[in-house]
This record gives structure tokens, sequence and C-alpha cells, in this order.
């Protein structure tokens, strides 16, 4: 059992289903629908798979609602490509995400992703989704590095990237390790934990990405 740091949606939380959150959402295929409608490169197509296997694997964990969570994942940056600024995402893709049907839960929980927004990470769910977001890209770029892939990639070896700063410096360590403070976990079991979680999509996140779903 994971421990996660006591907040609003702590253990108990996290075995909720949607049923028992009193919500429904549109599910994975819709999500998929409105990523892909406002997304073409495939790159950031693939980022937005990665974060999905990342927050399934924490569901899955944790006992809560894979679905749910993978979708938050799947969708936390469909509107990146429309709305390109810090001052647009994921603001303005809020009132798109409600009115595809998506309830405020998975609403805040994308907001909550970015900084930039001051909405604070809080429940397990957008705890997760912040801690997984940065690191996810990161060990996609290690990924890409290595003629093996993801193969064998050790959190040591992770970890070592993370410490060259012109190496993906566009993934900000800070946030990396936020994420880990946030989940209460020491930074090489979170790395371990996504290359885990990323590993069997892993070779359609690098090279020929066109076309993985
Ligand atoms: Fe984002
Ligand atoms: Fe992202």
């Amino acid at each position: 059992m994971v421990q996660w740091v006591d907040g609003p949606g702590t253990v108990s939380g996290m075995t909720h289903t949607v049923e028992e959150l009193g919500i429904e959402i549109p599910g994975r295929a819709a999500a998929w629908e409105l990523l892909t409608d406002h997304t073409t490169q495939p790159g950031l197509v693939g980022h937005a798979r990665a974060v999905e296997a990342a927050m399934r694997w924490y569901a899955k964990r944790g006992g809560a609602d894979e679905e749910l969570w993978g979708c938050v994942g799947l969708l936390h940056d469909f509107d990146w490509e429309i709305h390109p600024t810090l001052e647009q995402h994921p603001a303005d893709g809020a009132p798109m995400l409600r009115e595809a049907g998506w309830p405020e839960l998975v609403v805040r929980a994308i907001q909550a992703h970015a900084p930039h927004t001051g909405v604070e990470p809080e429940s397990d769910l957008e705890k997760t989704l912040f801690a997984c977001d940065e690191l996810s890209g990161f060990v996609v770029a290690v990924a890409r590095m290595r003629p093996e892939g993801f193969a064998g990639m050790t959190p040591k070896s992770v970890t070592k990237k993370l410490k060259t700063a012109s190496f993906a410096a566009g993934v900000s360590r800070e946030d990396v390790d936020r994420g880990c403070e946030l989940l209460g976990l020491a930074k090489s079991e979170h790395i371990a934990n996504v290359v885990e979680a990323i590993t069997p999509i892993g070779d359609t996140l690098i090279g020929d990405v066109t076309g993985a779903r």
C-alpha cells in the first residue's frame, strides 16, 4: 500500500470508484476523442498516453478508479496545442471539459497540474497527476536517448540525467522534486514506478509514434 500524505481525499478517498464518488465520466474513448480533436503532434499525444499509463499504475496500486485516473492523465494537456501559453493552458480548457461532460473533480485535477494556475494539488488524484506529468515526460526523453529504450532503465540513470541541467531542460526539476514530496515517495521509488508503468507502451512512445493509441 502506498503511504499517501494527509490531505483531502487520502487513503480512504483513493478507494472511491466513480459510483461511490457520485460522478459520471464520459470514459476513455471520449477522452481520446477530445484529446485528438485538439492535438495533432504525435509527441504530445504520446505524452498524454505516458501520463495516462503512470496514472493507471498508481490508481491500481492504491485501489483507486483506474479509468478515472487514466482519463485525467490522458486529458491533462488536451488543450495545449490550441492554448499554447501559460495564460491559456489549462485555464481555457476548463470550460471545454465541462462542456464535454467531465465532472468538476476532473476539471480541478487538470487545473492543479499547472503550478501557475494557483490551484494546489490536494487530493491523491491531483497530487499523483502533478507528480507523474513532468517525470513521465522526462523518462520518455531518457528512453529516446537509449538504444534499448525503456528496457533496463534504472532510477539511478534517470537521477543522473535529472542532475544534468542541459538534458531535457524544459522539464522542471523543481516540479519533479515537489511531486515526490506530494506523494511522500523517495525520488528513486517514484522513478521506478513511473518507468514500470510506461515500459509496456514504451516502444509506441519513441521512434515513429504516429498512429499509436
Ligand atoms: Fe500542462
Ligand atoms: Fe503534461
